[in-house]
């Protein structure tokens, strides 16, 4: 499996997604502070990959503290919380693992355990995060697998693969599903500009898979659903608020529209980790502004006049009432979203 993240004895590494595809190339980060910058500048990217970053930061930064005495490893653990959640704001995946270390931290320190036994809970913890997000991607898999047609034509946008999750993927994960079932699968994928995750990574690790692959630029989508090449559309989530309505990478809200026209479905596939109950609806989503370079330059060339002003939103959030269904390891739930995402937690428990 694609290694997007892995913990080595001093140090967490990833592979660096912004050089994908021409290198392969992985960076070490042996500080919290260095997986920190690595999250920011989208080194690593896609929102269940970003928690397992921040959890592995975490262990590391913690790893390497100095501190003796309980107090000041604690304080030193809220500080690398901070750090990590100060990183980027939509992915909500990035906060609950946050808060998940947080929790572990908290049982440890109340069972009065030392130092070096709290960091070894913590490394634990990252790792379990770590390996639910595959086990979870891997039923997602197989529950959107069920409804990926026999002879599947299916768009997506983004990179919500095993580049944006620690493997396997979520919107990728069902194509891959979707394969292993048996079925016949094309993919077209969207080049999704401005940082374009889908024509440098999805092209990129669909066609490691062999599977059948097409990179199309974002404003063909609705010529290709217009001549009937596209039967069925799934995307990852950024956040999903308690409504249904989903933040994920800009550009997703115009597929869904053109979905709609066209009558064809559209799924989000995503853990229950990227579901936020506590957000009511898409307009409380945050929604992350990136530089205006992203949009003026691509890979170093200039394309719009010095001092253009930009609006570089880096997600955009698709009404519910666009969405047939979430894909999510407990299966695929439907509107209202407000009753079955309750129920979807209410099934773990
Ligand atoms: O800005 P990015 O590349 O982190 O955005 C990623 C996306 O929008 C993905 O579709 C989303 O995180 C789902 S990843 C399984």
């Amino acid at each position: 499996m694609l290694p997007t993240i892995a913990r080595e004895s001093d140090a967490v590494v990833m592979i660096d997604q912004r050089k994908l595809p021409v290198e392969e190339v992985y960076v070490r980060c042996r500080t919290a502070a260095e997986v920190a910058r690595a999250i920011k500048t989208m080194v690593i990217r896609g929102a269940p990959a970003i928690g397992v970053a921040a959890a592995w930061g975490i262990a590391l930064g913690m790893r390497n503290s100095k501190a003796t005495g309980t107090q000041k490893f604690a304080a030193e653990f809220f500080k690398t919380c901070e750090l990590m959640a100060a990183t980027r704001p939509t992915a909500v995946n990035l906060f609950w693992a946050i808060e998940r270390m947080k929790r572990r931290f908290a049982a440890a320190a109340t069972a009065g355990e030392s130092v070096d036994q709290i960091k070894d809970r913590l490394d634990v913890e990252a790792q379990a995060i770590h390996d639910e997000d595959v086990a979870s991607c891997r039923a997602i898999g197989a529950f959107g697998a069920e409804v990926v047609p026999g002879d599947a034509r299916i768009l997506t946008h983004c990179n919500a693969g095993a580049l944006a999750t620690a493997g396997y993927g979520t919107a990728l994960g069902v194509v891959r599903g979707a394969v292993e079932a048996g079925k016949q699968v094309a993919v077209f994928a969207d080049e999704t500009r401005p940082f374009l995750q889908g024509a440098r990574l999805t092209a990129w690790e669909l066609m490691r898979d062999n599977i059948d692959t097409t990179v199309i630029t974002d404003n063909m989508a609705g010529a290709l659903m217009g001549q009937g090449k596209v039967n069925f559309v799934v995307v990852g989530a950024d956040r999903i608020a308690a409504n249904g309505d989903t933040a994920n990478k800009i550009g997703t809200y115009a597929v869904a529209l053109l979905a709609r026209e066209h009558g064809i479905p559209f799924y989000v596939a995503a853990p229950l980790t990227t579901i936020d109950l506590g957000t009511a609806d898409g307009s409380q989503i945050p929604i992350e502004e990136r530089a205006a370079k992203e949009v003026t330059h691509v890979g170093g060339t200039q394309l719009a006049p010095d001092g253009a002003r930009v609006w570089n939103p880096a997600f955009d959030v698709t009404p519910h009432r666009l969405i047939a269904g979430i894909i999510t390891e407990r299966g695929i739930f439907r509107a209202p979203y407000t009753e079955s995402l309750k129920e979807a937690f209410a099934a773990r428990a």
